[in-house]
């Protein structure tokens, strides 16, 4: 892959729906960069995908739902493989307000952002989508402070934004078709490039997290950088605590980082 591209719509739970594309990244392979829908009462998107594949996303987004009854538009954070198609989307959906906490709002506001669009989150607060709630969470890790998941109390699925992100040899329906090594190897490579303070935690209090993850037992795991997650949630928390237990996150060296950015990188 070359450049990136839009797989399209695609059902991967229960009113959940991901908006799918691809990103390379250098020789290491594709980082999935995925939005989604979620067809609560009040409906929601969840980030905006890459402004490269604007045309092909936004048509992927109306084949999933009219735009103008998007309510909720909920920014895991600022990077720009999640705020890709932002003011496009927002243009067709006049009714969505944007969630985001303190300091997404400020970071939006460095932007020139139209801050009447946003919905600030206050600690401890939860979405009412009407049929059920958005219980914002922290990723176990994130490589922006600004960063909140969400669980869905209707659906029971975890959307934690770039955790648990991997870099794939080629597309692939869920997480459960990546053959095992491949995943533990794509996951802790992009972990290294996309969070290597990782490398530097207390392995206990990072289990915590961990633990905390497997005992919410999510009925799926949905990532911006992994394909949909059902019934392997200790297969991914058993991978990064054996890789930081093994000391296999570290960071890549200058010479490294050049070598992989030195093109356009579409994603973080
Ligand atoms: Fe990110
Ligand atoms: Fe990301």
């Amino acid at each position: 892959m070359q450049t990136p591209m839009m797989i399209g719509a695609e059902t991967v739970a229960p009113d959940t729906i991901s908006l799918t594309s691809y990103a390379p990244v250098a020789d290491l392979g594709a980082l999935p960069v995925n939005a989604f829908v979620i067809k609560a009462a009040q409906p929601i998107l969840v980030d905006t995908g890459l402004a490269s594949l604007r045309e092909p996303f936004l048509k992927a987004l109306s084949s999933s739902i009219d735009p103008g009854d998007l309510r909720w538009i909920w920014l895991s954070h600022m990077d720009a493989d999640h705020l890709g198609n932002l003011d496009a989307v927002l243009a067709l959906a006049p009714q969505a307000t944007v969630i985001t906490n303190v300091l997404g709002m400020a970071k939006l506001a460095l932007r020139g952002f139209d801050l009447t669009r946003v919905h600030l989150l206050p600690p401890g607060a939860r979405i009412d989508a009407g049929d059920r709630e958005l219980v914002p969470l922290k990723p176990a890790y994130y490589d922006a402070p600004e960063t909140i998941g969400f669980f869905d109390t209707r659906t029971r699925v975890l959307f934690c934004a770039d955790a648990f992100g991997t870099l794939m040899q080629e597309p692939a329906p869920e997480a459960a078709a990546i053959a095992p090594q491949a995943l533990v190897d794509g996951m802790i490579t992009w972990a290294a490039i996309d969070a290597p303070w990782l490398g530097m935690i207390d392995r206990t209090a990072f289990g915590r997290e961990l633990g905390a993850i497997e005992r919410l037992d999510p009925s799926a795991i949905i990532s911006g950088h992994l394909p949909v997650a059902r019934n392997v949630t200790r297969r991914l928390t058993g991978c990064l605590d054996r890789a930081l237990a093994a000391g296999r996150i570290a960071a890549p060296d200058h010479a490294e980082i050049e070598r992989l950015f030195k093109g356009d990188c579409a994603a973080a």
